[in-house]
């Protein structure tokens, strides 16, 4: 059966990109995980990545003296995997025009937020502030604008009375783990369709 060959990109401990690789290990499953690149040389989620028996590279953008020389070596090496689709998973640096433009609707990312509310960063905390009833998150296509892009799946949770910025964040995170899973399955499964025609 065809699956989209697909790459994750992280920059932390990577519990999406777990649950996202535990998931494409079901057989029917239309995506298979290829690749995990971290642009931090020490992320958690790499090892987590190894034991899965998914290839790793680190790309440390400390080393790269122009955003754009980091991305295009980002570019290079996924195209040299041969990469169809990527998911930004925890993943925290600004793509540029010049790369989201190279992966339109091949490029998805999870927020930790109903967006459009609470773009950026810090968005338990401000949910509290601002006094939600409800909050979630959002897995959505990467453009050129931070958090803008094309909504694919929400998830919301309640906010409960005595949440702190903690609290919530774990709520929302065992969601995430669901949502994203769902949302790849669901993209892959497009991209599959429009590549039959
Ligand atoms: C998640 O909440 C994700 O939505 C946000 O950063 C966090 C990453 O967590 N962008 P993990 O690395 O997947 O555990």
């Amino acid at each position: 059966m065809k699956s989209v060959k697909t790459a994750i990109l992280i920059s932390g401990g990577g519990s999406n990109m777990e649950a996202l690789i535990r998931a494409t290990h079901i057989p029917s499953f239309p995506a298979h995980i290829a690749l995990v690149m971290s642009n931090r040389p020490q992320a958690g989620g790499l090892e987590k990545a190894r034991a899965l028996g998914v290839t790793t590279d680190i790309i440390d953008h400390k080393t790269f003296a122009t955003r754009e020389k980091f991305e295009r070596t980002l570019h290079a090496k996924l195209d040299k995997h041969r990469i169809e689709l990527v998911c930004t998973a925890g993943f925290m640096r600004l793509l540029s025009p010049w790369f989201v433009s190279r992966w339109t609707g091949r490029l998805l990312n999870i927020h930790p937020s109903l967006l459009p509310k609470f773009k950026g960063l810090n968005t338990h905390a401000r949910a509290l502030k601002a006094g939600e009833s409800e909050h979630g998150c959002t897995v959505h296509h990467v453009n050129e604008q931070m958090d803008g892009g094309e909504i694919i799946a929400q998830k919301s949770v309640p906010v409960r009375a005595d949440d702190t910025a903690e609290t919530l964040a774990a709520r929302v995170l065992k969601q995430e783990h669901l949502l994203y899973p769902r949302a790849l399955k669901n993209t892959a499964m497009q991209l599959l369709a429009l590549t039959k025609k």
